[in-house]
């Protein structure tokens, strides 16, 4: 597969554009957000972990002890802003430029491989979640925080005739049906929990199709 690369620099120009606001801009849904988060990495074993999309470093804080993090990101505003907020906790974490669909590392790298609200804005989401199974190592995890297309019909709708305007303010596709692409991309779905907001928000857990002999 390639990879659409007009469609990879818009979505990195639209965060670049947004990143010294981001963290304002969430502000107030960040205090819901936390909770998801805490759970999310209270189940990451590591000790190696990639964080993919990793945007301001809002995840730094939930790191365990005892992991050694490497988070990338395809926007240089936001890579610049995880570094200083890995400085400000002191975390011991390797902040990288990078992109989802064509990732810098060989096979098998990373015993957990996480993203939270990420897989809405990679261009092409099966790609980056086939390159999210091929670096993780076999009997490792992928989780997976994502907010997803409603199930619905009506409200479905509603974000599909709305996502052209969402996407093109925040960057973010409002109505990706992320716990199918992750099933098409190969990867073993382990499980997914609802984690609130009427099973819009997902917790996923997948897994490479090939476990340890
Ligand atoms: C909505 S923000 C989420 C940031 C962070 N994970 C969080 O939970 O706050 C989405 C992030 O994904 C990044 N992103 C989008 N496409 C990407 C790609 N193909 N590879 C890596 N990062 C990507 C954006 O630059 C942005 O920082």
């Amino acid at each position: 597969m390639t990879i659409d690369m007009k469609a990879t620099e818009r979505t990195r120009a639209r965060y670049q554009r947004i990143a010294p606001i981001y963290d304002r801009m969430e502000m107030l849904a960040e205090g819901g957000f936390q909770p998801w988060r805490e759970h999310l990495w209270s189940l990451v074993k590591g000790p190696t972990v990639l964080e993919v999309g990793a945007g301001t470093g809002k995840n730094m804080p939930y790191y365990p002890d005892g992991t050694k993090v490497t988070a990338i990101d395809l926007t240089p505003g936001m890579v610049e802003r995880a570094r200083q907020r890995a400085a400000e906790l002191d975390a011991d974490v390797d902040v990288r430029l990078g992109d989802a669909q064509d990732l810098d590392f060989p096979d098998n790298s990373f015993d957990d491989v996480v993203a939270t609200f990420v897989f809405c804005s990679v261009p092409d989401p099966v790609l980056g979640l086939q390159e999210l199974g091929r670096v993780v190592k076999p009997g490792g995890q992928v989780l997976l925080l994502e907010h997803v297309r409603s199930a619905n019909s009506l409200l479905g709708l509603l974000m599909d005739v709305a996502n052209p305007l969402v996407m093109r303010m925040m960057g973010a596709n409002i109505n990706r049906r992320t716990v199918e692409n992750v099933e098409r991309s190969g990867l073993y779905l382990e499980r997914v929990e609802d984690m609130g907001m009427g099973g819009l928000v997902k917790l996923i857990v997948a897994s490479k199709t090939t476990q340890p002999a």
